[in-house]
């Protein structure tokens, strides 16, 4: 099972909206997904029209007497399923924090559903935590919706600095330009400018500012689903793509180190 986080220390970047369509791709192309709304506000849980409810709750949850299965629920799509929110999730840290080794908690949660699903998508609450920090070692990737902003860029350093004292290793981050606004000038810069200023190499798909994804709260559904030929629902097409195969090259995944010890490959 391949685990993609989709994270960002800011808030309203684009998060839910990726993790609902990649995930939504993910099941429609025949992969076995999941995605674990981790985010009291249960926004993705909401999109999918499942009631955020763990019984039990954050606290339960992450003591794992009970299999995290149990709290697992269908979608309306074929091989998508949702590990929904609770708003005890506000309490996460502390739950995370109650527990030993509260780090490699979530990795540890999640370990027994590794032969049930190829794909587990999970969506992030905005900022830096125990719970990210134990997102961060249960996830292969980190997918990072970046508004094309000066302060956007200096989050994803700031996100360095953090990975680079705490992080593990093997974690791949890939950032990617969402909610781009051609007609702003400062999107336009910042999106031609960014690969000299950015810690990590962006993936070259970029989402842009889209009303089609504005109407998934309306329509409860992923844009890929209610409008596959509109221009989102093809850029997060061209973005999952390019996610599946920047991680399945082992390029791919040799970029960051051979970038550390002093070659300039792209990862
Ligand atoms: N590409 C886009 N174009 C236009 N609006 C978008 C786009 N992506 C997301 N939005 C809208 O922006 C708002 C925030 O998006 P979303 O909930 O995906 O962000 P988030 O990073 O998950 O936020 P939070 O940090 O609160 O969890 C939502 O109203 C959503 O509909
Ligand atoms: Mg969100």
């Amino acid at each position: 099972m391949r685990v993609f986080a989709v994270y960002n220390i800011k808030g309203g970047v684009g998060k839910t909206a990726t993790a609902v369509n990649l995930a939504h791709l993910s099941a429609a192309s025949g992969a076995r997904t999941l995605l674990w709304d981790l985010d009291p506000q249960a926004a993705a849980t909401f999109y999918f029209r499942v009631q955020p409810k763990i019984k039990g709750g954050a606290r339960k949850l992450v003591r794992g007497r009970k299999p995290l299965e149990r709290h697992i629920r269908g979608t309306d799509y074929r091989g998508l399923d949702l590990l929904p929110a609770d708003f005890s999730y506000r309490n996460l840290d502390l739950a995370l924090d109650s527990t030993a080794k509260p780090r490699k908690r979530l990795a540890k949660l999640i370990g027994p559903l590794a032969d049930d699903y190829d794909h587990l998508y999970v969506d992030c609450a905005p900022s830096i935590s125990v719970v990210s920090e134990s997102v961060f070692v249960a996830a292969d990737a980190l997918l990072v919706p970046t508004i094309p902003t000066t302060l956007s860029l200096r989050t994803l350093e700031q996100l360095r600095g953090h990975l680079e004292v705490d992080g593990p290793g093997k974690l791949r981050v890939m950032p990617f330009f969402c909610m781009v606004d051609r007609r702003r000038a400062m999107h336009r810069e910042v999106c031609s400018s960014v690969p000299t200023e950015s810690p990590y190499d962006f993936l070259e798909t970029s989402i842009p500012y889209s009303s089609d994804v504005e109407k998934m709260g309306i329509r409860r559904a992923p844009v890929t689903a209610f409008a596959p030929s509109s221009q989102a629902a093809q850029a997060y097409r061209d973005l999952w793509r390019e996610v599946l195969s920047s991680t399945n090259s082992l390029l791919g995944w040799l970029g960051p180190i051979a970038r550390r010890i002093g070659f300039g490959v792209r990862s």
